[in-house]
């Protein structure tokens, strides 16, 4: 099964990947968690990336395909892959057809901007694993402690009110446009297009499920 995750900064895209990749048993592909693994650990491309992110502004297209495409070709791969946040540009989307990968859904989740920022202020997350939290929506069973590890949670860089705003605006800028890609590809042509599938993001997350 292969999948992407389509939604806006703060839907709830990481939250719904972990229930998805054990539901399918194939690995979330998050080129968000990868680039803060890249700045945590201060290789050139994390350099880059960091100003980047923490502007809300997109790396480029040249260096998140060439991620991906090193990424699903490892092991683990085989029997599909979620991916959560790629492709975010039509460039992306064009290059993952270009290289004849085949995508069985994309799944929309949709939630409008004033619940997203209530979301990102409240958003706590292992960095570790990139397991999230929220204080109030989804909260640790010990205050500021991963589940699992029980190791720190953290807050984002990227998570102030300003920043979320631009991210905000470069989704409904770069990445909305997506969405008409992926449903006027399924209407020229069913057989080749990825299934979509649209879901209100509102309500919570076990009813999302
Ligand atoms: P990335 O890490 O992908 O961030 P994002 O897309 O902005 O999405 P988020 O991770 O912020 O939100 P999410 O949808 O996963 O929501 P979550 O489940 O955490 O990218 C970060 C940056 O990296 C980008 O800005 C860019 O610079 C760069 N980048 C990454 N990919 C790139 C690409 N392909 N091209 C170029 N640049 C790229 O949920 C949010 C909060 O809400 C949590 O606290 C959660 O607990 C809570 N919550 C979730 N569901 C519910 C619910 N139903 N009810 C109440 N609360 C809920
Ligand atoms: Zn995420």
């Amino acid at each position: 099964m292969r999948i992407i995750l389509l939604g806006a900064p703060g839907a709830g895209k990481g939250t719904q990947a972990q229930y998805l990749t054990e539901k399918f048993n194939i690995p979330q592909i998050s080129t968000g968690d990868m680039l803060r693994a890249a700045v945590k650990a201060g290789t050139p491309l994390g350099i880059k990336a960091k100003a980047v992110m923490d502007a809300g502004q997109l790396v480029s297209d040249d260096i998140i395909i060439g991620l991906v495409q090193e990424r699903i070709t490892q092991e683990d791969c085989a029997n599909g892959f979620l991916f959560d946040g790629f492709p975010r540009t039509i460039p992306q989307a064009d290059a993952l057809k270009e290289a004849g990968v085949q995508i069985d859904a994309v799944i929309e989740i949709d939630v409008d901007n004033e619940e997203i920022i209530k979301r990102m202020s409240g958003r706590r997350v292992h960095p570790g694993s990139g397991r999230t939290y929220h204080l109030l929506f989804n909260a640790p069973k010990v205050e500021g402690k991963d589940d699992v590890t029980g190791e720190d949670l953290i807050q984002r860089a990227d998570d102030q009110e300003d920043t979320v705003r631009a991210r905000l605006k470069v989704y409904d800028e770069q990445t909305a446009p997506l969405i008409s890609y992926y449903k006027s590809w399924g209407e020229a042509d069913a057989a080749s297009a990825p299934r979509y599938v649209y879901i209100q993001g509102v309500g919570s997350v076990d009813q999302i499920r």
